[in-house]
Formats: C-alpha cells, sequence, structure tokens
C-alpha cells in the first residue's frame, strides 16, 4: 500500500496536500532523494543519507531531522506501506513563505514529504537494452546538487521519446556527462570507464556502489572523462540507477553497441550486483 508522510501527518499519498506558497510549489527550491527499498530495507542508506545532507547544505536549508531521526521515520513509511520491494522518495522544501519572494524566508520549517510506492524487484529477463540518443547538456552548472526542480532533464527525457529513443546521453563540451535520469559508464577493451565527479553531473549512488563492486572484484576502472569519440566507439555502455540498477545500452545514435545486447563486463556487475542486494538481506537476518 503506498503511504505518505508530509510534515508529521501520515496519509494516501493521494490525500496529501501542499500550499500553494511552498517553495517547492513556487521556485522548486527543495531537494530530494529517490532510494531503493528490498526487503523492507533501504539499500545503501548511509550513502544517501550523506548526498541529502549535501544536497540540503549546498541549498542553505538546516537539515529537519538527523540521521537518526531520519531512520526512524523511514523505517515507520516501510512498515506502515507493508511493501517488500519499493521506492522511498523524500523531498524537503524550503517551505512555505507568506508572499512570493526570491530572497529566503527567514525562519521557516522546510515541508518534509516521505512516500513509499511498491515497485517490483527488477528480473535480468524485463531488462531490455535501451536505444539511446545523444543531445547537448543544456542543463544548470549544479547538476551534483538533488534539485527538485527537473524541467530540463524532462525536456531531454521527452526530445528522446518523441525522436523513438529511450533516453538521451548528455554532451558537453565534448564530453559525456550522465543521462537524464542516470549515470553513465562504457567499456572499452576490458576497462570500465565512467565520467568523474563533478559539478556538472549527479554522484549517483548506485554508479558508487558500481566503483565499489568493480574494484572488489579487480575489474580495471576509470574514472575519467569520456569523449563523445570514445562514446561511439566503445564495447559496452550501460547506465546506472536506483531505478535501472546497472541497464545495457544496446545503441546510440543508430549504432549497434557490441552484439546489441549487453556485453559481458555488464553482466558481472549485474550479479555482482544481484550479490550485493541479497547479502543486505542475509546480514540484517543476522
Ligand atoms: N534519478 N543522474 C541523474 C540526473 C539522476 O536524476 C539520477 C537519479 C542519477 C542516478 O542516481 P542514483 O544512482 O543515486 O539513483 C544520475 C532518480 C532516481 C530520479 O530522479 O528518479
Amino acid at each position: 500500500m503506498a503511504i505518505a508522510y508530509l510534515n508529521g501527518e501520515w496519509q494516501a499519498p493521494e490525500e496529501a496536500k501542499i500550499s500553494i506558497f511552498d517553495r517547492g510549489f513556487m521556485f522548486g527550491d527543495g531537494v530530494y532523494e529517490v532510494m531503493p527499498i528490498y526487503w523492507q530495507q533501504v539499500f545503501t542508506l548511509d550513502e544517501h543519507l550523506m548526498r541529502l545532507r549535501r544536497s540540503l547544505d549546498e541549498i542553505r536549508i538546516t537539515p529537519p531531522f538527523s540521521d537518526d531521526e531520519w531512520k526512524k521515520l523511514f523505517a515507520e513509511a516501510i512498515e506502515r506501506s507493508g511493501e517488500e520491494t519499493a521506492f522511498l522518495y523524500l523531498q524537503v522544501t524550503r517551505g512555505i513563505a507568506a508572499t512570493r519572494d526570491h530572497a529566503y524566508p527567514v525562519g521557516v520549517k522546510p515541508t518534509v514529504l516521505v512516500t513509499v510506492t511498491a515497485a517490483p524487484m527488477l528480473e535480468r529477463e524485463s531488462v531490455v537494452p535501451y536505444r539511446m540518443v545523444t543531445k547537448a547538456d543544456f542543463r544548470w552548472g549544479r547538476g551534483d546538487i538533488k534539485v527538485v526542480s527537473l524541467i530540463a532533464n524532462g525536456l531531454l527525457k521527452n526530445e528522446a521519446l518523441d525522436e523513438g529513443f529511450d533516453d538521451a546521453i548528455l554532451i558537453r563540451d565534448g564530453l559525456v556527462t550522465e543521462s537524464t535520469l542516470s549515470n553513465l559508464f562504457i567499456v572499452k577493451d576490458g576497462i570500465i570507464i565512467t565520467p568523474p565527479e563533478s559539478r556538472y553531473l549527479l554522484h549517483g549512488i548506485t554508479r558508487e556502489h558500481i566503483i565499489g563492486l568493480a574494484r572488489s572484484a579487480n575489474l580495471p576502472l576509470e574514472e575519467r572523462s569520456i569523449s563523445e569519440e570514445e562514446l561511439a566507439d566503445a564495447d559496452e555502455i550501460w547506465i546506472s540507477s536506483t531505478e535501472h540498477e546497472a541497464w545495457p545500452v544496446g545503441e546510440v545514435n543508430g549504432k549497434i553497441i557490441g552484439n546489441g545486447e549487453g556485453g559481458v563486463v555488464w553482466q558481472s556487475i549485474d550479479t555482482l550486483f544481484q550479490e550485493s542486494k541479497k547479502k543486505m538481506l542475509t546480514d540484517a537476518e543476522r
């Protein structure tokens, strides 16, 4: 059952209402997180909380809760929802100001929204490689902050969809940044390569988790810039996000990547990923 927590009240998500003067509504003035829930537990919880703290700090909102308080709140949300496999969505906005003013209001309480909604566990059989198109990354210069204003990401994604693709790979100054809602990896001659953290891309938790998995399995991995030419010449391409885990790209700009089915390195990473999820379950049972 989907459940929402809004500023201290538990409700069905469709019942939850915010003020028209909420700065999240008026200005997109807020940050968010999307966290995967497997077997009733938040996966990579500490990493998500760390990124949340950083996002809040970057947009100068004092965290409304401590990490322990967040954890208690999430546990209650999961318990109330009763879902085994789900997404936890968290949004914190600057709060409600009496008038529309670009200047930050003083002394307002941030708005806190948490929802838990069911999502089926990803099965390898349901993973169909994406057909992607490259597009100029015209988003703002702080893609590292997970802000709720996603207008450019939405425009780029929908341009790609309208053109018959699944999503867009974004290029800034000749270099790959990420996709509209995921990070990007390529494989060339057995080496996994992903763009380094910068202000132009989100520091994805799934990206970080995959880097850790690859490093502990001694798979060669480089965090460095990827040019448009290297992208076109890659042996494998995959994207990563909470929703996609590691997801293969079969085609870019009409060119088939590898055999178009997702390559052997992607398969190894996916296997490691699935094992790391199951390990969370066994650790919790201890
Ligand atoms: N998307 N890059 C962008 C622009 C994203 O919006 C996301 C996440 C990622 C991957 O981050 P993570 O691995 O932490 O999920 C990269 C979320 C899930 C969304 O907006 O729904």
